[in-house]
């Protein structure tokens, strides 16, 4: 099954392939090119930020891509494109603090209402100016800095997420709907200054390796550890070459020396190298400039008034996808997200199958349905505690939920190599129909690498995801988003919310226009009160489970 790969086999490969590519990359081109307008309308609605770059991350050094179809490299060309962040201008080294974003010395103002009176009403959008600074207070002159805003009222268990435009000179604005009455308060927070987002790009490219991986081989007595990742830096030991035959997804191991490559047995996240340069880790400062909230210049408050009679209704063009209310998350996509008591979920499952791939974040999902339900017991597999698979059965009510785990990159410890599966080809093994809920949530283990890695990984699960509706068109498929998460140099280093926003961005992309559901993670964990966490608390993952039930079982007239 695997195949040996010396490091001649490779190069010969390499240049065997260099002109395919460079044939397709110039035959992209001018289909970009030739398709402009097409292409502009297709992607505005998921470019938060103008678009500046368009080739910002090409040198992957040592990583390597297998061809893709015309269309598939279309599309990732427009999927870069419209993730293209702008540039920090380069500064010298070492870094020269003083001339970052800080947010101590940044401010945003909220612009008055438009309209006369001085009023704000529900229905309205607020617009909030952010002006940003570097530490010797002086004006940004570039963009790049990543920032969230919302707009909350704590007594009222209310928030919603903002829109950021960044305007590439050092000010940004921050756009919201006002959805409820009475006091709001703005919130925006300073992410990573830009110059930390150049930081994390750097690594990405040098360093798509910085998360280690390893396998055991064992066979007889014998046994070996290798490395292995999805990028493997060429030395002189050969390669185990485990990319996935259906779905394409590449992952490499050095070969053990006295083992074949079918000995591995199992697989493990193993350690992360930090290789920073002199002072940059003073960009990633909690408390200073990572995740730090921005004070306003004026006030930070408005009152928001009824709608009057006659008015237009609510705009809802805003492109969320909903909002808090009494701690309860509404709706502004369609879809009337209800509350699901213990028996009402007992009540909308009855008869289904719920099977929940990805990672971790998927698999609170299993854990929530699990704690709630006091019928639906899991049934032991004896798997890892963290691994899975994982099953949970209601006999009376005649339901099954299920989870595992998606194939490699994955930073578990201890997966068997029989359970390293990919999302894709678990979904063909599905039957699908009316009684079959699918859903899908992986994210946070792609953060280190080439976002092409993704990009592939989910154009395969779509793939599949396009043939489950095809032979059985009633599976519901639902996509949990990423989500915010809390940031430590480690965390940062790893899975900034930089990396997830981008991965984001490109998720909602790839499955636009599919007959599938979003339960939109990032606007929920980032609207609410609760810190954010990788693992959202369970008031959160409560309203997620209530917008996955209301998908299940939409009620008459809601
Ligand atoms: C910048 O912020 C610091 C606090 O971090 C403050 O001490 C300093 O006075 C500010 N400088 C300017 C020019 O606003
Ligand atoms: C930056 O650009 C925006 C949008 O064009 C403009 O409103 C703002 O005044 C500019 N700010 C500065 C400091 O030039
Ligand atoms: C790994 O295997 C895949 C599938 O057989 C193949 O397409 C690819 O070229 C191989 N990669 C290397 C570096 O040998
Ligand atoms: C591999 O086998 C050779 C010869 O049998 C032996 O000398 C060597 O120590 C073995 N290496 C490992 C890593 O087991
Ligand atoms: C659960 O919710 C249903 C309707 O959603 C309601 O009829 C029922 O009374 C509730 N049960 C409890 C125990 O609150």
């Amino acid at each position: 099954m695997a195949v040996v790969a010396s490091r001649g086999e490779v190069s010969r490969w390499l240049s065997k392939y260099a002109t395919i590519f460079l044939c397709l990359a110039v035959f992209v081109l001018i289909f970009v090119l030739c398709n402009m307008d097409i292409l502009e309308h297709k992607m505005n609605s998921t470019a938060t930020v103008p678009r500046v770059n368009t080739n910002p991350d090409k040198h992957h050094g040592f990583c390597t891509f297998q061809p893709l179809s015309s269309t598939d490299a279309l599309e990732e060309r427009l999927l870069l494109d419209s993730i293209a962040w702008p540039e920090t201008p380069l500064l010298p080294a070492p870094l020269p603090l003083e001339q970052t974003s800080n947010p101590a010395n940044s401010t945003f103002t909220i612009l008055p209402p438009g309209k006369e009176g001085g009023q704000w009403q529900i229905g309205d959008q607020l617009k909030v100016m952010i002006n940003m600074c570097d530490f010797q207070g002086r004006p940004k002159k570039s963009g790049g800095d990543v920032l969230l805003a919302r707009l909350h009222n704590p007594m009222l268990g209310a928030g919603v997420v903002g829109q950021v435009v960044d305007h590439l000179n050092g000010s940004y604005s921050a756009v919201f709907s006002l959805l409820w009455e009475g006091s709001t308060q703005v919130e925006v927070t300073l992410v990573h200054p830009s110059e930390a987002v150049t930081v994390l790009r750097r690594l990405t490219n040098e360093q798509p390796d910085r998360i280690y991986f390893q396998s055991l081989f064992r066979s007889g007595s014998l046994s070996q550890t290798t490395t292995c990742n999805v990028c493997l830096r060429p030395t002189q030991q050969p390669l185990c070459n485990y990319t996935d035959l259906y779905t394409g997804d590449p992952w490499f191991c050095y070969k053990p020396k006295n083992l074949s490559c079918n000995a591995r047995i199992s697989h493990s996240r193993a350690e992360f190298k930090q290789n920073l340069k002199e002072k940059e880790e003073k960009l990633f400062q909690s408390g200073v400039n990572m995740k730090v909230s921005i004070r306003a210049s004026g006030p930070a408050n408005v009152k928001v008034l009824p709608k009057n009679k006659g008015q237009p209704k609510l705009n809802v063009k805003s492109g969320l996808s909903g909002y808090y209310y009494q701690g309860m998350w509404r709706s502004l996509g369609g879809t009337t997200v209800h509350q699901f008591n213990t028996s009402a979920i007992s009540q909308c499952l009855k008869g289904k199958v719920v099977h929940l791939y990805g990672d971790s974040t998927i698999r609170q999902w299993f854990e929530h349905l699990k704690e709630t339900l006091p019928d639906l017991e899991e049934f032991n597999l004896h798997s890892q505690k963290q691994v899975g698979p994982f099953m949970a059965l209601d006999f009376a009510n005649n339901i099954l939920v299920t989870y595992r785990c998606h194939g490699p990159p994955i930073r578990f410890v201890d997966v068997p190599t029989s359970q390293l599966r990919y999302i894709a080809n678990e979904l063909d093994g599905l039957i699908g129909g009316t009684n079959t809920v699918v859903v899908l949530g992986i994210w946070s283990h792609f953060s280190t690498f080439p976002i092409e890695v993704y990009i592939r990984r989910l154009q395969s699960i779509r793939r599949a995801v396009v043939r489950l509706l095809n032979r059985a068109p009633d599976t519901l498929v639902v996509i949990r988003t990423a989500n915010l998460k809390a940031l430590t140099l480690y965390e940062t280093l790893t899975n900034s919310d930089w990396y997830s926003l981008q991965r984001d961005k490109v998720l909602r992309a790839v499955f636009k226009g599919l007959n599938v559901r979003l339960v939109d993670a990032w606007e929920m964990t980032l609207a609410h009160y609760l810190p954010h966490s990788l693992h959202p608390q369970p008031p959160i993952i409560k309203n997620m489970i209530d917008v996955l039930l209301s998908y299940i079982c939409p009620r008459n007239g809601g």
